[in-house]
């Protein structure tokens, strides 16, 4: 196998501030959404008042990212760690973690790169007008990015601006949305979606005015969906899946405008957002630089044909499996090709090629992987260890992947694997595992958070040191 990683490959490894940081409430910080979601959820006991504990041990786990070679860090900032209640004072202690951690970063030569929002939401915001639902979040947000900017720019010149809007969007948690109603509940949705573009292009808009050499996009929740025959139907179904999933927010971004199927779906629905006047310019020239994505795997459709049950362009309630338009119904099936982890994600490297290809061939940007992992449980032995051989398996073969996408053509400049350390998952606390490298406490007890280097770490670093070469 010919090794096509650049000498400059971004080898590296990501996580979010909510999922690692703790320190919730402390030097002024204010509560988020994913606080406020963590601190609700009762079938687990870890939440993000603690979670990795970053905040009294970054020194320690900086030095073991510099030990395992890696090139960058990608991490996000806690907005209400800057502005604790979104739009007011700031908050010089956040602004000093923040500082101390990027200083530590370059000394030890690794590129810090930012996401501005990673999920975690000021919660006064929500109290304030719901957020995303007011026109005002974008201009709280634009002013946040600008004091990061300020602060950080002249050392941090990479940034991502919103973790995942397209999957963040359809979550009703993440967007704070309780309405019930369903036809009122998916117009807040697109106006959220829309405020969350307009801070996009204005966010990106401020990185060029104000950083030397800045360069900023957006991290998006990648899909790569296979039909489940050939029938025309479910090649057809494949093709909505993605477009309403994720094509339409990377078209949006890079065009300025929403792709024609995507506004003629908001027309049907009666629910497309309020803009206004001058917002059209703003989103049409604010350039991305490139296109970060999270890659964890694929998918597989089957059409549904409109009828019944299954009414032109009316969601079913309680039936999340199954999504729809007005250009029909579409159901998410198992694909019988391919082992699901335990959590059901449907393991595909050659997806990983897929979709580079895709992303480069539409858009001719140059693309980073942010986000690429296996969540399950790890077992600590007695003498400290973790033999996570399947977790090396995943990652070798989406390396493969990656090196095969660059021989095809795609320029490819880095790779972050989720997660540096374990962390608060999204769902399932500290029973799924992520981390290169261990941390020894459970949901139900803190223990120490002492760090245990995983094999995964030591193979990674391997791979690290051979820039890529996959040396067994
Ligand atoms: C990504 C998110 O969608 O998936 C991460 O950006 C998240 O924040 C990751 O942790 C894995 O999801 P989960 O639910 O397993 O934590």
């Amino acid at each position: 196998m010919s090794n096509n990683f650049p000498k400059e490959f971004w080898w590296g490894a990501s996580s979010s501030a909510f999922q690692i940081e703790g320190g919730w409430d402390e030097d002024g910080k204010g509560k988020t959404v994913a606080d406020f979601n963590s601190f609700k959820s009762s079938d687990k006991q870890a939440d993000s008042k603690v979670a990795s504990d970053f905040y009294h041990h970054w020194n320690e786990d900086i030095e073991m990212m510099k030990e395992l070679g890696m090139k960058t860090y990608r991490f996000s900032i806690s907005w209400a760690r800057i502005i604790p209640d979104g739009d007011g004072e700031v908050n010089q202690a956040g602004i000093e973690f923040y500082n101390k951690v990027i200083n530590k970063l370059l000394e030890c030569d690794i590129i810090p790169f930012i996401t501005l929002y990673h999920f975690d939401l000021p919660y006064a915001l929500v109290e304030k007008y719901n957020g995303w639902q007011s026109r005002d979040c974008a201009y709280a947000f634009e002013r946040y990015a600008r004091i990061c900017f300020k602060e950080f720019g002249d050392r941090v010149k990479y940034w991502v601006v919103h973790n995942e809007q397209n999957l963040m969007m359809r979550v009703d948690e993440r967007m704070n949305i309780t309405e019930t109603d369903s036809v009122k509940k998916e117009k807040i949705r697109a106006q959220m979606d829309y405020h969350m573009f307009l801070a996009h292009a204005l966010t990106t808009n401020a990185c060029h005015e104000m950083i030397e050499g800045g360069k900023i996009g957006p991290a998006v929740s990648s899909t790569v969906t296979y039909p489940l025959s050939n029938k025309p139907e479910d090649v057809w179904s494949a093709r909505m899946n993605n477009q309403f999933k994720t094509d339409y927010c990377l078209d949006m971004h890079f065009n300025g405008e929403y792709p024609g199927y995507y506004m003629a779906y908001l027309k049907e629905q009666d629910m497309v957002p309020v803009m206004c006047e001058g917002d059209a310019e703003i989103i049409k020239s604010a350039k991305m630089d490139f296109i970060a994505l999270n890659y964890y795997r694929t998918l597989t459709t089957r059409y549904l044909p409109s009828d019944e049950a299954h009414k032109k362009g009316t969601r079913i309630e309680g039936f999340n499996e199954v999504d729809y338009n007005m250009y029909g119904y579409w159901m998410i099936e198992k694909n019988e090709n391919l082992k699901a982890s335990e959590y059901g994600a449907q393991i595909d490297p050659i997806g990983l090629r897929i979709v580079l290809n895709e992303y480069w061939n539409r858009y001719h940007l140059p693309l980073i992987i942010t986000e690429n992992g296996l969540g399950t449980a790890d077992v600590l032995t007695e003498d400290k260890k973790v033999h996570d051989d399947y977790r090396i398996d995943y990652l070798k073969n989406h390396i493969l992947a990656i090196n095969d996408a660059i021989e095809d053509g795609c320029e490819v400049f880095g790779y972050c694997p989720w997660s540096f350390m374990d962390l608060l998952s999204s769902h399932q606390g500290f029973k799924k595992r992520y981390g290169l490298v261990y941390v020894d406490r459970t949901d139900f007890d803190l223990k120490d958070v002492e760090r245990i280097k995983k094999d995964s770490y030591f193979w990674y670093q391997k791979v690290i040191k051979n820039n890529g070469e996959i040396i067994e």
